[in-house]
């Protein structure tokens, strides 16, 4: 045991019998009444609230984290070596400890630290959360003889359990687990039960919480209302986490950071490089220039889309390159895939040094780092079960610059940044935008590229982009796009023989692009489509749609 139970104990309301429903709410309105002891740092809306989730390695708890942001209350993942002084700034209205591998009496098993338990705040421990407040408090947790996988019917014990309001006495939820409470520690009551769990779900008079199965995943399809009668309920937030919000708190906290600093930022067409260079704009206006390099890789329209809403209608200072011709230049015999983004990124990052010199004194870079990528780092160190993840980044911008950074997407997830753009008028196409490589059609183009290949790619990609568009799926599909393979096939066109190109189309289904599926799309748009690339790309006479999943095949060819 790592907690001192003797500092707990001095705090901790022992009960005997139910949890009483009256003392959770007394405590939840006690708690939306309290006010702030220190300025916290300002990382959310003007009426802050948040909680904290303490990770112990589990591959969900960014999802727990999304669940919590959908409820519309801010939250942030830390590790669970975190000290509090990392945490306290954030004042959190309750902790969320989430699930992890392994078993709570394994050696060097990660426990709660103890604040979680010292601070008197609403805990809500899930599947290993569950088993280590068990056994940090006093009860008693079985190491499990055999794994409970999959749905499991879960039957409360009582009807007035302010964490199950408003929810069936029996709904199904997703168990994954090895171990579970044997003994609940004193002062805890059971509120729930399956077939075999006897304690599926138990609490303290305190808000201190255990679920043994995890509410936030899709599979337990109450999961969410239950997580946001947890922060309603019982840790008294009442959901003041919106873009309207995060976006004047941002203004504020940028213009703080930057003071009469300048600040350079590069636009790529991409959503999350669109709402920073926007924040931005708002928060700094003059002191902020743009730089959109055009590689001459990109789609068709994709350059004169950006100069419109960034130089046109916002009014930016804005400075746009066309530097394709050096790239094209450098990309000269080039076949490798892994040598084109070598060059690419190289070359990029010289072309944005060049403009950046131009400008004269700068201070700050303005980034659209996002959230998956800030836990990624800050939990690597301190995880258990490290998430692999391949990233083939370029683009990226100099280190040598030494500029400050300014992040202001640090803490959101994509979806809230969409959510962000549309706040801040940015045009629906652009924040809906499919992810596009950074280098661009280059990876689309299976061999050489040339600036007669592109013209090829960029016009067999239009047609899969509208003719996907007017069917009403683009949103629905990670990514769609034609790629332009070497092969060239005999093929008829009236009455005479040709001998074109074969154009790959890829259409793929993912969350995170980690996996991937092939789109099952209708046979008549697939006809649709095929028909107008081989119609009006003259290059072109033969289609064919990529079935291949990823893995084992990857979403782009190269
Ligand atoms: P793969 O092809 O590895 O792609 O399944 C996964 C996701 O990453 C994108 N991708 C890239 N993005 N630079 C980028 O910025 C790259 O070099 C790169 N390669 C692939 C790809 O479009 C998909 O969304």
């Amino acid at each position: 045991m790592t907690v001192d139970n003797s500092k707990q104990d001095s705090h901790r309301v022992a009960v005997s019998g139910d949890v009483e429903v009256s003392t959770y709410l007394e405590i939840a309105e006690e708690r939306r009444g309290e006010q702030p002891q220190a300025e916290p740092e300002e990382r959310f809306g003007a009426e802050r609230e948040a909680v904290v989730i303490v990770d112990f390695g589990s591959q969900y708890s960014w999802l727990i984290a999304r669940r919590v942001r959908e409820c519309r209350v801010y939250c942030e993942i830390v590790p669970h070596d975190a000290p509090w002084e990392n945490v306290a700034p954030l004042e959190p209205k309750g902790f969320i400890l989430s699930g992890g591998p392994g078993s709570v009496y394994e050696p060097e098993r990660p426990q709660a630290p103890a604040y979680v338990y010292e601070q008197r705040l609403p805990v809500l421990g899930i599947c290993y959360g569950m088993q280590l407040i068990a056994h940090q408090l006093g009860g008693k947790v079985a190491r499990g003889t055999k794994h409970e996988y999959g749905l499991a019917v879960l039957h409360q014990n009582s009807v007035d359990t302010p964490l199950f309001a408003g929810l069936p006495s029996e709904m199904p939820v997703w168990m994954s687990h090895g171990d579970r409470i044997e003994e609940m520690p004193p002062g805890f009551t059971s509120l729930a039960y399956t077939d075999n769990s006897p304690i599926a779900a138990m609490g303290n008079e305190q808000g201190v919480i255990g679920l043994q199965f995890h509410p936030e995943v899709a599979h337990t399809p109450q999961g969410k209302n239950i997580l946001q009668n947890f922060l309603y309920n019982i840790c008294g937030c009442s959901g003041t986490w919106t873009p309207g919000s995060f976006v004047a708190e941002s203004i504020e906290r940028i213009r703080e950071q930057v003071g009469e600093g300048k600040v350079i930022c590069a636009l790529s067409g991409g959503v999350d490089s669109a709402v920073v260079a926007t924040l931005m704009h708002r928060a700094v206006g003059d002191q902020l220039t743009c730089i959109f390099v055009d590689t001459g890789l990109l789609r068709r329209e994709e350059g004169e889309r950006i100069n419109n809403t960034f130089q046109k209608n916002m009014r930016m200072n804005f400075i746009h390159v066309d530097a394709s011709d050096r790239f094209l230049e450098k990309l000269k015999g080039v076949i490798d895939p892994e040598e084109k983004r070598h060059i690419i990124g190289e070359e990029f990052v010289k072309v944005f040094e060049e403009e950046a010199a131009k400008i004269g004194r700068v201070d700050f870079l303005a980034q659209g780092t996002l959230y998956p990528d800030v836990i990624e780092s800050a939990l690597s160190g301190s995880r258990v079960a490290a998430t692999i993840k391949t990233h083939h980044n370029v683009g990226g911008l100099p280190s040598v610059m030494k500029l400050s950074l300014v992040e202001p997407l640090r803490y959101l997830f994509k979806d809230e940044v969409r959510e962000v753009g549309l706040e801040l008028g940015l045009p629906e196409e652009m924040v809906y935008r499919q992810p596009f490589p950074g280098p661009g059609l280059a990876i689309r183009i299976i061999g050489e590229v040339t600036r007669e290949r592109l013209e090829i790619v960029r016009g067999a990609d239009w047609i899969v982009m509208s003719e996907i568009k007017n069917a009403g799926l683009y949103r629905q599909l990670w990514q769609s796009f034609a790629v332009l393979t070497p092969v060239q096939s005999v093929g008829v066109m009236g009455d005479s023989r040709t001998y074109g190109y074969m154009v790959a189309l890829r259409a793929v289904t993912s969350e995170d692009a980690m996996t991937a599926d092939w789109a099952r799309l209708p046979y008549e748009l697939l006809a649709r489509i095929s028909n107008r690339i081989v119609n009006e790309v003259p290059e072109v006479n033969r289609v064919v749609y990529d079935i291949s999943s990823k893995p084992p095949s990857t979403i782009e060819w190269e």
